[in-house]
């Protein structure tokens, strides 16, 4: 595990709370992806946040994300002062059996909130992210490195070709209710392979600390 990525327990209370908060309340979608609102007031959130011995004025992103379709590697610092923002994922809910896995990657991005999306044709709209599309360059990531993920390691956890992640390295980490998952926020993630028509509530917090990170 990068000395970058921490694994933290949380107790179900938490979760079963914020399960709650997302249920009761309405939202909207974005990007094939569920959300909610102004999510800083709920009592929910603030709890977690305590938990998680964070400032709730450092808080400055986070929503709640259902989804179908694996997100594909993205980072969500601002260009600006990137190496100061920490993100918390935490898995809330899973519609299906198997396992699932976050990929947090060793690099990160040079150009800012940004979405690969690889050689496919999708032409999504994000609410932040700039997208880009063929493979990653030494000129948008830091860190970029060749044919360092292996076959094995594709077959098991990414859900498009290999080839697609030429340039990244990283690891996988389960994703499961019960365990957040702490990382920079500017080092490129995605989620692993997921079933087809099935979906996963998280949430994420993002924090922008006063020094950076890495
Ligand atoms: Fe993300």
């Amino acid at each position: 595990m990068s000395n970058l990525v921490s694994l933290i327990d949380i107790p179900q209370s938490y979760i079963s709370e914020l399960k709650d908060t997302f249920y009761s309340t309405e939202g909207y979608v974005t990007a094939t992806t569920e959300k909610r609102s102004d999510i800083f007031e709920f009592e929910s959130i603030k709890n977690v946040v305590n938990f998680l011995g964070m400032e709730i004025e450092a808080l400055v992103g986070d929503n709640f994300y259902k989804h179908v379709w694996p997100y594909f590697p993205h980072t969500d610092a601002p260009l600006e002062q990137s190496r100061k923002y920490q993100h918390f994922v935490i898995p809330l809910e899973k519609h299906f059996e198997d396992d699932v896995y976050l990929i947090i990657f060793d690099q990160q991005s040079k150009i800012g909130p940004t979405s690969w999306l690889g050689h496919s044709n999708f032409d999504i709209q994000f609410e932040y992210n700039q997208i880009v599309h063929g493979n990653f360059t030494k000129h948008d990531i830091e860190g970029y490195i060749e044919d360092a993920i292996t076959l094995e390691f594709a077959n098991k956890y990414l859900p498009y070709p290999l080839d697609w992640y030429q340039g990244l390295s990283g690891k996988a980490y389960k994703w499961e209710p019960g365990t957040i998952i702490k990382f920079p926020s500017n080092f490129i993630h995605c989620t692993g392979k997921m079933p087809e028509k099935s979906s996963k509530l998280g949430l994420t917090l993002k924090f922008k600390l006063e020094s950076n990170i890495y």
